[in-house]
């Protein structure tokens, strides 16, 4: 492992954070000097202060527009004017604008009349003064500064005030300085670059470097300067792939290469051309502002309409006429009414025969996605996951899936009746938790199943991405290893806390779909071919390729995301993304069938507007909403580790807590380090086996005595209205999301120091034998850790084949519909009926909730470690079990007479083979 020395780390999380403060400490320092006796030593202290920050501040601010670099330069005259009340004033000013993020700027308010002018009149980014929404253009050309005004200017003027959306423009002179403008300006939409820019940036300087690293890693400093705009246009693509880009350039059109064309919105011929790009650029965010669906929908709304069918809630009819729930109708307004309505014509669309708004909503959340193609689901990833499961297995399949997977995925086996092979995440006993599934493990169960000649029936590979608990997946690396051993597998990746993960680069490459995509561009590739070859060439006798071979791998991607968790979407609103090179040759029919099983004649259209509505926020805010989520994530946890109150009761559970080191090949152990601030993260999400989503944010209580469901419901619920999801016994999972505010995390913070107060104060007055029972709470979450089970095993009489993996879920499944076959047994007997040596199998789903993940499955067989973790079980919710009725198992005769089946079973089909041969 390397030296998590050798880490980068920096005093800030993000620039963003240095942005702010550096204008804080310039404001703070401003305000000092203007109150300073002219000519003393405390003034010329601060002053070379302030020039420090000024310079600081230049360097930052030459990536945005407002209040930019210019303002920085017209702020820096002003200063050395020497009239400081009037500095420290037009700072002030500023810095309130920044703060209170009106930061998206009037376009046309930097330009005054007598160049002097040095407030920017701030406005929101919905512009409060024009009622448009702005944004800013980058334009790459190594422009002196007279060009670049008169470019502004020129731009400028070609504004309308009739549009809609109204821009700003940044000019950057290099390739380096471009790509590091779009990872600091979220507010950039669309790109310009203009003939051929030169390669290094002049302005990386010690402040900003460490927030570069995703630039710094990138190197084509020896490509030639005519081909940095395509390279750039393409890096773009992988980045924030939602903007538009422009290319402006005089390569023959015949040179461009297929790439390039593929790339840019649009080329140009002539940078002169200004009126048209102004246009295209207008044009362009016009159709990704374009919602099909939901524009559907609200002008339906206006429409004066007739209802004469089932549905009296429709345009508000039986409410707002009622005397009785008129407060209804009230609480909700009229347009949630108007809205609500079952027709499919009209300018409305058919879910599922989607031919209208619907169809183009779904295009266009499969652009902004990164799929191939998406569906949008109305009754959460519960469904979307039944849907995909059923559309790609049949019976007698064998499934490789994460046991403490989310209970949807099993009942998608009952139905499709598909064999699961169970994988085991390893273990975080001390914290009551399951990590995630090694890919050792996967690649040794696929060579067990290959070694019994079952690896034909092997169909798919199912994994949580990422946890409730927020481990993520090498999605890539797992992806390529199973290929290697099975290159037809497909892969279903439960992102139903993922969502998010698509808008930002670290994140995006850990999710389905954009590994899919890389892949196949991979796999497609001479460079692959080659690599393979070579590989082959080398191996000794008898040694598997690690590779997937280029002429049978195929690439078959499946996600499903609960939107609904961690986007904009009303509840249930899912999706199903798909990048399956063999969909229309093998999947099409069989998942159309499946979607109409599975999705309702009645889907609710306010979901599926919201689903449209999302898609739209990703594509312009998505960056920056997820980057500030995982920024407020990075405050909290920082503020736990350095408040000695907090640290007394709480620890956040590092990345080291959550993965063990085999599995961290980048060596971070934690985000912030209390001596030398943020470690860089990029290094590790691009190579370790597993990370954990700093998002997911998990507080150890165990020093408090209370356990975690009692300190979710008495204590964050009852007492300070915070609502959480998910705890086990001696931790509580807080999450940030891209509704998440400052203010919500200083509120966590405030409380968990109430608590912290209290509970020093009620440990004080304790009486010798109140401390001896508290001292055992303690004592019992902190160090008598339960063990975690692994999953045991199918019993024979389930097994499609002796000893080999994989059981019949769904013949145990409905085994147990008959009452006669099964019967009750309380835990102690279980326990007293194991140890002389009996199986006891499990003849229904055991649940228990939280995590919501079951501990036994029909057909499983329990064993000791089961019924010694559902002992110690202090969840209020076991779904399948009566504590009064005891465990529901299946008769010894049962049992035995399944196994003759089994037998039977497996004995048809040798024959059947048989019978075909001959
Ligand atoms: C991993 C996982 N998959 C699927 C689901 C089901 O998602 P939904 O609530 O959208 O039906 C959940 C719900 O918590 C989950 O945690």
């Amino acid at each position: 492992m390397k030296d998590n020395k050798k880490l980068i780390s920096a005093p800030y999380y993000s620039i963003g954070q240095l942005r702010l403060d550096k204008w804080n400490e310039l404001k703070n320092e401003s305000e000092e000097l203007s109150l300073c006796k002219t000519g003393s030593a405390i003034e010329s202290k601060h002053k070379e202060k302030i020039r420090l920050l000024l310079s600081d501040l230049k360097t930052v601010e030459q990536y945005y527009a407002i209040p930019g670099k210019t303002i920085i330069e017209k702020l820096k005259k002003c200063f050395d004017n020497g009239d400081h009340s009037v500095f420290a004033h037009h700072i002030n000013n500023t810095t309130r604008q920044l703060i209170n993020d009106v930061y998206s700027g009037n376009p046309y308010s930097q330009k005054d009349d007598d160049g002097e002018q040095l407030e920017t009149e701030f406005v929101s980014s919905a512009n409060q003064s024009t009622g448009k929404n702005y944004f800013e253009v980058l334009f790459l050309e190594n422009l002196n500064s007279i060009d670049e005004t008169t470019l502004q200017d020129r731009l400028r003027e070609l504004h309308d005030h009739n549009d809609q959306f109204t821009y700003n423009v940044i000019v950057q002179h290099s390739f380096q300085d471009a790509l590091i403008a779009l990872f600091f300006n979220p507010n950039i939409q669309s790109v310009v670059i203009r003939y051929a820019p030169p390669y290094r940036s002049e302005h990386i300087s010690p402040l900003i470097k460490p927030y570069i690293q995703n630039v710094l890693n990138i190197d084509h400093h020896d490509l030639p300067e005519a081909e940095l705009g395509p390279k750039l246009g393409q890096l773009i693509k992988q980045f924030r792939p939602e903007i538009d880009i422009y290319y402006v350039t005089d390569t023959a059109l015949g040179d461009l290469k297929d790439s390039t064309l593929a790339t840019f919105r649009r080329i140009y011929y002539r940078k002169e051309d200004l009126q048209e790009l102004h246009l295209a650029i207008i044009r362009g965010i016009c159709e990704r502002y374009h919602t099909p669906f939901f524009s559907a929908v609200k002008e339906y709304s206006q429409k004066p309409t007739g209802v004469f069918h089932a549905m009296p809630i429709s345009r508000g009819n039986s409410v707002f006429k009622s005397k009785w729930i008129k407060d209804f109708g009230d609480f909700y307004g009229r347009n949630m009414f108007l809205a609500e309505t079952s027709s499919t014509i009209g300018g409305l669309d058919s879910l599922l025969q989607p031919t209208g708004p619907l169809k183009k909503a779904q295009e266009m959340a499969a652009v902004a996605y990164g799929a191939q193609r998406t569906f949008f689901v109305t009754n959460g990833t519960s469904t979307a996951n039944k849907i995909v499961l059923q559309a790609l297995v049949e019976p007698g399949d064998l499934v490789m899936i994460d046991r403490d997977c989310h209970k949807s995925h099993h009942y998608g086996l009952v139905l499709s009746g598909a064999f699961p092979v169970y994988l085991d995440s390893y273990p975080i006993e001390k914290y009551s938790i399951y990590g995630a599934v090694p890919l050792e493990q996967i690649t040794q169960k696929l060579q067990v199943l290959k070694n019994a000649g079952r690896l034909g029936n092997v169909k798919m590979l199912l994994l949580t991405n990422c946890t409730f608990d927020g481990m993520v997946y090498n999605v890539q690396r797992v992806m390529e290893a199973v290929l290697a051993i099975k290159p037809d597998m497909i892969f279903l990746w439960d992102e139903a806390w993922f969502a998010f993960a698509g808008f930002t680069y670290t994140y995006k490459q850990r999710t389905g779909m954009f590994s899919a995509n890389k892949l196949h561009v991979k796999y497609q590739s001479e460079e692959y071919r080659k690599e393979y070859q070579t590989h082959i060439k080398g191996l000794k006798e008898g040694e598997e390729s690690s590779l997937p071979d280029p002429d049978k791998v195929r690439v078959r991607v499946y996600a499903t995301q609960s939107t609904h968790k961690t986007l904009s979407s009303f509840r249930q609103g899912s999706m199903i993304h798909i990048w399956d090179e063999d969909y229309r040759k093998k999947s099409e029919n069989t998942f159309l069938e499946a979607y109409m099983t599975h999705t309702s004649t009645s889907p609710n259209y306010q979901m599926l507007a919201s689903l449209d509505v999302g898609r739209r926020q990703t594509q312009f805010e998505g960056y920056e909403m997820v980057e500030r989520s995982i920024e407020l994530a990075m405050v909290l946890r920082a503020k736990v580790v350095v408040n000695p109150l907090l640290k007394k009761y709480f620890d956040v559970l590092t990345v080291k807590d959550f993965i063990p080191d085999k599995y961290r090949q980048s060596g971070l152990n934690e985000y912030y380090d209390t001596t030398k601030g943020w470690n860089r993260m990029e290094e590790a999400w691009e190579k370790d086996e597993f990370m954990l989503d700093p998002t997911k944010i998990t507080l150890f209580i165990g020093r408090t005595g209370i356990d975690g469901d009692t300190f979710k419901n008495k204590y964050l619920m009852d007492k300070y209205n915070i609502q959480i999801n998910k705890t086990s016994r001696n931790t509580v999972l807080f999450m940030t999301n891209i509704g998440t505010t400052r203010g919500s995390v200083a509120y966590l913070t405030k409380v968990l120091l109430q608590i912290a107060e209290d509970l020093d104060k009620q440990f004080e007055s304790l009486n010798k034998r109140e401390r001896e029972i508290a001292d055992a709470h303690i004592q019992s979450l902190t160090q008598d850790v339960p063990p975690l089970p692994d999953f045991s095993r199918f019993h024979s009489s389930f097994l499609a084949v002796p000893g080999v993996p994989g059981g019949n879920l769904r013949a145990a499944y409905f085994l147990a519909y008959n009452e006669e076959n099964c019967e009750y047994i309380s835990m102690i007997d279980c326990q007293k009926a194991i140890e002389q040596g009996k199986e006891l199998v499990a003849s229904s789903f055991v649940i228990p909730y939280p995590p919501g993940f079951p501990v036994l499955v029909p057909g499983q067989v329990v064993s000791e470690e089961i019924i010694r973790f559902m002992l110690v079980l202090d969840v209020s919710e076991i779904h399948g079990y009566r504590a009064d009725l005891g465990l529901r198992i299946f008769k010894d005769s049962v049992l035995n007479r399944q196994k003759t089946a089994t037998a039977m079973g497996a004995m048809g089909i040798t024959k059947k083979k048989k019978l075909t041969e001959v």
